[in-house]
């Protein structure tokens, strides 16, 4: 996720664009750059870092000129450095981008094939060659040669792109990317969200995907990608800058819960062969011999990553046939732990900076074992250190409390397993194929879940006073459980436990009274009837439960009015799917239970968002 903006106008844009891009910061930075255009040419300015950098390169190199973009990038193509840092030019033309292209290795080998020499390792350098390749074919105009571009990209993008001899205009674009459209009074603007227009004008226009437009002084006009012409209404932004961040949404913790399914996208966005029901995913960088041989693997990780890595666990074993551990990394580091050269360590972290994670990893490489990163900041040290990383590429996540880092941990961690059981031949093309399509799926249920969220607000209201409470989850649902408890402790302060349900009568189960809420994951699964039963042991207690189940399952229904028993619906699914859809209701529960009781939900008392010490 990265922010870009875009001006044209009668104002010396450099100051403007800057501050643009300050009002974009939470999408994430690591470094920034403008291209500005002087009237006789583009200057580029670029600085890795904060946004304070690229001030005072702008103070030493001051930039002219009344129309430009800028950009605020969050590294998922190449690590953070200047010469990655957008805009990147070919020839006399510039482009900031947002997304990720797809198919930027085969288009990067075409190119190269044609005699492009590329500056960057990013997928945007790309579209710079290829618009300026298109001009210098003879392509009429900027929107013509962007036009052109764009039929060879596939992916997310949000472009903007200046050229040399359009000294008054910029091109932009938007595939599943976000872009906005702000109008003023003979200026016009872009940029990938709200608050960077909001101190200019509220008047905006939302492009749509497959829609690209030309911004001018006196407006600006619309048309799809094959040029027809659209024409929309302004919309009128009333929100406040702080508002505009979290897009509208009280706290960035619940608008990162609806993030979700958009960040499963882009996690398999490329990696996906259906036809071969296989994972595109080199970066795992194993052999199919390594594959084979492998003895087991070995997953590290703390908190919501660990129950990531414990829900992989099931899969690894089922799909791949490797024995599977799971270790939190704060034991690891001081357990002298045996590795074996034919171990495939998997270290699962959000912030690729977690010191325990860092730690284990670092043990496993000394002993000769081989290590798999599963990140989301791209070129952390747990990445840096491993042999190969896959990135979740699920943007930043300011909210402490992690929610869509850990679908698309479990995301990566699926595809890890099939691509795992591809490889070692424990996994059929029609198996494959089933997961993947069901992963592929996977966002547009998502979408479904979480419109139960009025229903788990009355859930949350209801249990406001509870003082403990109870998760309970069988198979892979029981990591669930654990995280469902993890969240409601972080943000709402009240004693919660997950646990495997059939370990309830071990002990917990005299805990139940009426006073206890208890969580029942019970989705229909291989685990149902025998997850129902612990859920009426609940019942036959006292407790009041809160059942996650699958809509239209009526035994749940009929159970559920006798009372004492609220019923939250997740669509149903392919078993490997469930944890992404069971996992939400738990992260509206312990969001609106949060909110109920006034807790800083975004920066919960005594957490820190990445922990890099013991
Ligand atoms: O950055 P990491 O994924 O390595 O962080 C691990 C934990 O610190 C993290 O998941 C923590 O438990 C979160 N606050 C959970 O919401």
């Amino acid at each position: 996720m990265c922010g870009i903006v875009a001006y044209v106008g009668t104002k010396s844009c450099a100051p403007l664009l800057v501050e643009g891009l300050r009002r974009l910061e939470y999408r994430g930075y690591d470094s920034a750059g403008l291209a500005v255009h002087g009237g006789n040419g583009i200057e580029i300015i670029r600085a890795v870092g904060k946004l304070a950098n690229l001030d005072a390169a702008l103070a030493k190199n001051p930039l002219a000129g009344t129309v430009g973009i800028g950009h605020t990038r969050w590294a998922t193509h190449g690590r953070p450095s200047e010469v990655n840092a957008h805009p990147h030019a070919a020839g006399s033309v510039a482009v900031v981008h947002n997304g990720i292209i797809e198919n930027h290795v085969e288009l990067r080998k075409e190119l190269q094939g044609r005699g492009v020499v590329f500056a960057s390792d990013t997928d945007t350098e790309i579209v710079a060659h290829l618009v300026d390749e298109k001009l210098r074919k003879g392509a009429k105009s900027l929107e013509e040669a962007v036009r052109q571009s764009l039929t060879h990209l596939r992916g997310a993008f949000a472009i903007a792109v200046v050229w040399k001899d359009a000294p008054d205009e910029i091109v932009v674009a938007k595939q599943d990317s976000p872009l906005v459209v702000g109008i003023g009074d003979g200026e016009t603007f872009a940029a990938s969200d709200i608050p960077a227009l909001l101190a200019h004008t509220r008047d905006v226009l939302f492009l749509q995907d497959g829609e690209m437009g030309v911004l001018r002084k006196g407006g600006f006009t619309l048309t799809t990608f094959d040029g027809t012409p659209v024409t929309r209404a302004t919309k009128r932004i009333d929100w406040s800058p702080t508002q505009a961040e979290k897009g509208g949404y009280k706290h960035f913790m619940l608008k990162e819960i609806h993030e979700q399914p958009r960040a499963v996208e882009d996690t398999l966005r490329g990696r996906i062969d259906l036809e071969r029901g296989d994972v595109l995913a080199s970066e795992i960088g194993i052999t199919p011999e390594t594959a084979q041989s492998l003895g087991r693997v070995y997953f590290v990780a703390c908190g919501t990553s660990a129950h990531a890595a414990m829900t992989a666990r099931y899969w690894v074993e089922q799909i791949a046939r490797v024995p599977a551990v799971v270790e939190i990394g704060s034991e690891v580091r001081y357990r002298d732990p045996v590795f074996l050269p034919n171990d495939l360590v998997i270290a699962v972290s959000q912030s690729g900076e977690t010191l325990d994670t860092l730690a284990a990893v670092k043990a496993a490489k000394a002993q000769g074992a081989r290590v798999l990163a599963v990140a989301n900041v791209l070129d952390s040290a747990i990445p840096r250190a491993a042999n190969g990383a896959l990135y979740t590429h699920a943007g930043p996540e300011i909210g402490v409390a992690s929610t869509k880092c850990f679908t698309t941990q479990l995301t990566a961690l699926l595809l890890v397993a099939v691509y795992l059981g591809r490889q070692r031949g424990t996994l059929s093309a029609d198996g494959g194929r089933r997961i993947l399509e069901a992963l592929w799926h996977a966002p547009g249920l998502m979408r479904t879940a979480l419109d139960e969220e009025a229903a788990l607000k009355a859930v949350a209201k209801k249990h406001l006073r509870a003082r403990d409470m109870l998760f309970l989850g069988r198979g892979p649902n029981f990591p669930i459980a654990l995280e469902g408890a993890l969240k409601l402790k972080e943000i709402s302060y009240i004693h919660a436990e997950g646990y495997a349900a059939g370990e309830m009568k071990h002990g917990p189960i005299a805990l139940i009274d009426e006073e206890m809420p208890v969580v029942v994951l019970c989705p229909k699964d291989s685990h149902y009837e025998k997850t129902l039963s612990n859920m009426q042991e609940v019942r036959a207690r006292e407790g009041q439960v809160i059942a996650v189940g699958t809509v239209g399952d009526h035994e749940l229904a009929e159970y559920a009015a006798k009372g004492g028993v609220d019923v939250i619906s997740i669509p149903a699914a392919e078993p490997e799917i469930l944890p992404l859809l069971t996992v939400l209701p738990l992260q509206l529960l312990s969001y609106f239970m949060a909110d109920g009781k006034g807790t800083d939900v975004d920066q919960p008392r005594n957490l820190a968002k990445t922990v890099t010490v013991e």
